[in-house]
């Protein structure tokens, strides 16, 4: 028999362009993990609606982040790819866990109250219950690890506690061992070091991410090399001669130096000997050229899985039957063990034939 492979999952939300933090912290590594393990990735479009959204470009919004997927290395021969509202079980198993899941625990996650405070009093009740609606996406595929950036890591403890506290220890039924069979797999997260955490380009401090306000923080995926050069001309900097990995009172040269490492394929070492004595002046080009190179094969490929549209919908109804497949036999081990009666036709049937 082949040898099982550990699962994985994980998802972006498809809202405004991907941006190199999104690359290089969580999709650039869910690329190798292809070989070795058995992948699925999902566009979280219900995710995308818990801050206030424009239904005209969802479902664009939707197919692009998909073939970004596609570009930057995801082979769905060998990954399963799909989005997360074609798969309904995501939204059940969300509401199961929301009734288990303490409601003190949801207000003290830090993402949420970051964006509650830019939402004002229009914060959705989606927004605090965004956490639970991920952990449904994790625990229905079983997953045995989930490639994400630091920002995540407090979402998927909430992930394993839901899984292991409120549905293993309450509700597992006792095995022939005496021992509780585990209802829901506790997964575990995977967080490179390396790009875990990319910073803002005008704010060394700050986290590279979509929803800043202002566009040359960050640079998409999608952005072409004029615009890479020019974000990255206008990046903060600060006096210092010389750029250095680790200076606390120098968080622009850490990311940026970090960046380049990353984008030119050089390792933190080599890096740091190269532009140790380097003005801005000359690092910046360097950072730039290193940029739109490592993007350039990415964007080419995007243009041509972007120009067939009926390709990337194939590949999306495939994945969503992979995916399906898999989460209905999952939301079904949660319902039995909640109590529910069966919902599949099959255990219809049983039932009706009872
Ligand atoms: P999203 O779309 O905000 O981010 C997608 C991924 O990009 C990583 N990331 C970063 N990594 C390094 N530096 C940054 N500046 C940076 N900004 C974003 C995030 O850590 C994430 O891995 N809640 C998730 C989406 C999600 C999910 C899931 C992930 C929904 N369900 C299930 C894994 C498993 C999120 O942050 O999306």
């Amino acid at each position: 028999m082949p040898e099982q492979r550990p699962r994985v999952l994980s998802g972006v939300q498809p809202t405004g362009s991907l941006h190199l933090g999104n690359w290089l912290g969580a999709i650039r590594n869910w690329v190798d993990l292809q070989d070795s393990h058995d992948t699925f990735f999902c566009v979280v479009d219900l995710h995308a609606i818990t801050v206030p959204h424009d239904p005209a470009r969802l479902s664009e919004d939707t197919l692009s982040t998909a073939a970004l997927y596609l570009a930057c290395g995801i082979d769905p021969q060998r990954s399963t790819v799909f989005v997360q509202s074609q798969v309904s079980a995501h939204s059940e198993l969300c509401w199961l866990l929301n009734c288990v899941t303490p409601l003190n625990w949801l207000e003290r996650m830090i993402q949420f109250k970051e964006k509650a405070v830019k939402q004002g009093a229009d914060v959705s009740a989606g927004l605090l219950d965004y956490p639970v609606l991920m952990a449904a996406d994790i625990l229905l595929y079983d997953a045995d690890r989930v490639p994400v950036g630091e920002d995540q890591k407090q979402h998927l403890e909430l992930a394993r506690d839901i899984a292991q506290q409120r549905i293993n220890a309450r509700y597992a039924p006792k095995g022939p061992d005496g021992e509780p069979t585990a209802i829901l797999k506790v997964p575990e997260p995977l967080i490179l070091k390396e790009g875990a955490r990319v910073m803002s380009l005008t704010d060394g401090r700050s986290k590279m991410s979509k929803s800043d306000p202002n566009e040359g923080s960050r640079i998409a995926l999608l952005d072409p090399p004029e615009l890479i050069t020019k974000k990255i001309k206008r990046a903060k900097t600060d006096p210092e001669m010389g750029l250095e990995f680790g200076n606390p009172d120098r968080p622009e040269a850490d990311n940026l130096l970090g960046l380049y490492a990353l984008l030119a394929g050089r390792s933190r070492e080599q890096a740091a000997s190269e532009c140790a004595a380097m003005g801005w002046g000359s690092f910046k080009p360097l950072l730039a050229e290193a940029t739109v190179e490592a993007l350039r094969p990415l964007q080419q490929r995007y243009a041509e899985l972007r120009a067939d549209r009926s390709g990337m919908e194939t590949v999306l109804r495939e994945g969503r039957d992979r995916a399906d497949a898999v989460a209905s036999r999952t939301l079904e081990r949660v319902r039995s063990a909640l109590g529910f009666l069966p919902a599949t036709r099959d255990h219809g049937q049983q039932l009706l034939d009872l």
